[in-house]
């Protein structure tokens, strides 16, 4: 597949054309940013991590019937997906209160919600991603009531599957954040999952002692960042070696499995 021009630069992710319409070329990058890029850094090795986890996720969502943007990985960093219109939504699912909840409404860190709670952000760097209620979407026609519902019940059942998926590993799903899109080509404007599921997008913390494994590592500089983005891969059984390899050890892989192609 030949990478045409590049469409889209994100803080995480490049998007590039390809010959093909209605398929674009998703590109991580390991640069990581926090508090609406107040706070910036590259971390070595991060991009790798999270195209392989994120593969890994949305491939086990698509076998159990949730559409998701992904066509294929194609290399270390970059991975074919459908061309999809962002809804200019983040869908934030929380099962347990920590980050923003928190601050924004003083409830204690570590309270485990009764139901999963969904809140709406405007994707809209700008102004900062602010908070809005389903109401403001529906206003503003950024999605439509139909679409609304579905992409609901599209989430509860990925946070179901993420809790489970994520237990058996020893990992409590937090929360996270999920986008999603509308796939043009299929005529119909079918709303799909798209962007990525990583230790970027959720916070997940080790079962029993509570580490987190997850992005806070950069926004709190609690530090190893790469080791705890390993640990998530290893458990999920995608990367085999041992769990603490370094930033230089992810880089060395994907020369190694450069070299093998
Ligand atoms: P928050 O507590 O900062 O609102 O974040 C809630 C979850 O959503 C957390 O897992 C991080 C994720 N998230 C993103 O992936 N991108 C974002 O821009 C924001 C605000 C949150």
């Amino acid at each position: 597949m030949k990478k045409g021009k590049k469409l889209y630069e994100g803080k995480a992710k490049i998007i590039y054309a390809t010959s093909d319409k209605d398929l674009v070329i998703q590109y991580f990058k390991d640069d990581a940013t926090a508090y609406n890029n107040l706070k910036k850094s590259s971390i070595e090795g991060k991009g790798v991590l999270n195209n392989r986890i994120s593969e890994h996720i949305l491939t086990n969502l698509s076998q159990i019937g949730i559409k998701n943007h992904l066509v294929k990985r194609l290399n270390m960093r970059e991975q074919v997906i459908k061309f999809v219109e962002i809804i200019p939504i983040e869908f934030v699912v929380r099962n347990v209160a920590t980050g923003s909840l928190t601050k924004r409404l003083g409830i204690e860190d570590g309270t485990v919600l009764k139901e999963p709670l969904i809140e709406y952000c405007l994707k809209d760097d700008k102004l900062g991603d602010p908070l809005i209620a389903e109401e403001h979407i529906l206003t503003f026609d950024w999605a439509s009531k139909k679409e609304l519902e579905k992409v609901k019940k599209m989430i509860l059942r990925i946070n179901d599957f993420m809790i489970g998926m994520f237990r058996g590993v020893g990992i409590k799903l937090i929360d996270f954040k999920l986008e999603f899109g509308r796939l043009k080509s299929s005529g119909k404007n079918e709303i799909i999952l798209a962007d990525e599921i990583s230790p970027d997008t959720c916070r997940l913390w080790d079962s029993i002692t509570d580490k987190k494994l997850d992005k806070d590592r950069f926004r709190k500089d609690l530090g190893d960042l790469i080791p705890a983005y390993t640990e998530v891969a290893k458990r999920l059984g995608i990367l085999h070696e041992q769990a603490n390899v370094s930033a230089v050890n992810v880089t060395k892989l994907s020369s190694v499995k450069r070299k093998r192609k």
